[in-house]
C-alpha cells in the first residue's frame, strides 16, 4: 500500500538491532538471526522505494562489533559478502546506488574489492541511495575528520578561524549527504550506539520493540505515520 504523507523523510537511517535475540527466541544460533536480518534489509529497501524515500542508511556493522566472538564476526563478514554478490543485479534493476561509510579498509580484501565494484557500477543510479555503515563508528569518524583538519591547519592550508560546521562536515564519511530526518531503531533499545552522532543532532527518533528480522512494511509505515505528525523546530519556536 502506498500512502500519501505531507511530511516525508528524505533520509532514513536504521539501527538494525535484535538479530541475536530473535534467534535465541527460536532456540537457534545467533547467525540464524543475522541471515533473517538480511531478508529484512531487502524488505526495508522495497519499502523505501514504494514510498519514494530517496536515501536509506543502514547500520550493518559497528566499529565495536569487531569485539564480538571471532566466529560471529566471520559469519557476519561472509553474510555481507554473499548479500552483496546476490544483490548486484537487483540493485541495478531497481536503480539503487550503493555507497558506504565507515572504515571499510578493515573488511576482508575480497569484500572490499566487491564493494568497490558495486559502488562504481551503481554510482549513477537515482531511485534510492543506499548507504551501508560498515565497520562504522561515529567517534572514529569525528576523530579522523579532526585529524585531517588539524593537518591542514598545521601545513598552513587553513586558518583555524575558517573551521565551520560546513567545513567539518566535508571531512566526515557522510560528506555531501543530507542529515537523516528519521532514525529508526529496532528491538526497543533507547540508545544510539555510536551511530552518526554529529549528523543526528536534529533527527526525529523512532524506536520500535520489533526485532530487526521481523521488521517489515508494517513497522516501516508506523515510523512514517509517526514522522508525519512530528513538528520539527530546530531550536526555533
Ligand atoms: C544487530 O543484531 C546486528 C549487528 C549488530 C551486526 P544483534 O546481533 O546486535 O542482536 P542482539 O542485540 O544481540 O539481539
Ligand atoms: C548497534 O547494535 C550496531 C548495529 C546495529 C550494527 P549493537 O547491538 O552493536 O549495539 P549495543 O551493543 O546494543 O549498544
Ligand atoms: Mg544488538
Amino acid at each position: 500500500m502506498k500512502t500519501d504523507f505531507d511530511n516525508k523523510p528524505t533520509h532514513i537511517a536504521c539501527i538494525m538491532d535484535g538479530n541475536g535475540r530473535w534467534a535465541k527466541q527460536q532456540g537457534k544460533p545467533r547467525t540464524f538471526g543475522h541471515r533473517a536480518g538480511a531478508d529484512a534489509v531487502s524488505r526495508c529497501i522495497e519499502s523505501c522505494i514504494r514510498h519514494g524515500i530517496p536515501m536509506l542508511t543502514l547500520y550493518a556493522f559497528s566499529s565495536e562489533n569487531w569485539n564480538r566472538p571471532s566466529l560471529e564476526v566471520k559469519a557476519l563478514m561472509s553474510l555481507l559478502h554473499h548479500f552483496l554478490k546476490e544483490k548486484v543485479s537487483s540493485l541495478e534493476k531497481q536503480d539503487i546506488r550503493l555507497s558506504t561509510i565507515g572504515n571499510t579498509a578493515k573488511l576482508p580484501a575480497k569484500t572490499q574489492q566487491l564493494l568497490n565494484r558495486v559502488v562504481e557500477q551503481t554510482k549513477d543510479n537515482k531511485t534510492l541511495h543506499l548507504v551501508l555503515a560498515l565497520s562504522y563508528g561515529s567517534r572514529d569518524e569525528i576523530v579522523e575528520a579532526t585529524k585531517k583538519i588539524a593537518h591542514m591547519a598545521q601545513s598552513g592550508q587553513l586558518n583555524p578561524e575558517q573551521i565551520t560546521h560546513e567545513l567539518f562536515e566535508k571531512h566526515l564519511d557522510t560528506a555531501g549527504m543530507p542529515d537523516p530526518d528519521l532514525l529508526i531503531r529496532t528491538s526497543g533499545e533507547m540508545r544510539i550506539s555510536n551511530f552518526l552522532l554529529w549528523q543526528i543532532s536534529y533527527t526525529e527518533l523512532f524506536v520500535t520493540p520489533t526485532l530487526w528480522p521481523d521488521f517489515s512494511e508494517k513497522e516501516f509505515l508506523e515510523a512514517l505515520t509517526d514522522y508525519n505528525t512530528r513538528h520539527r523546530k530546530f531550536g526555533k519556536i
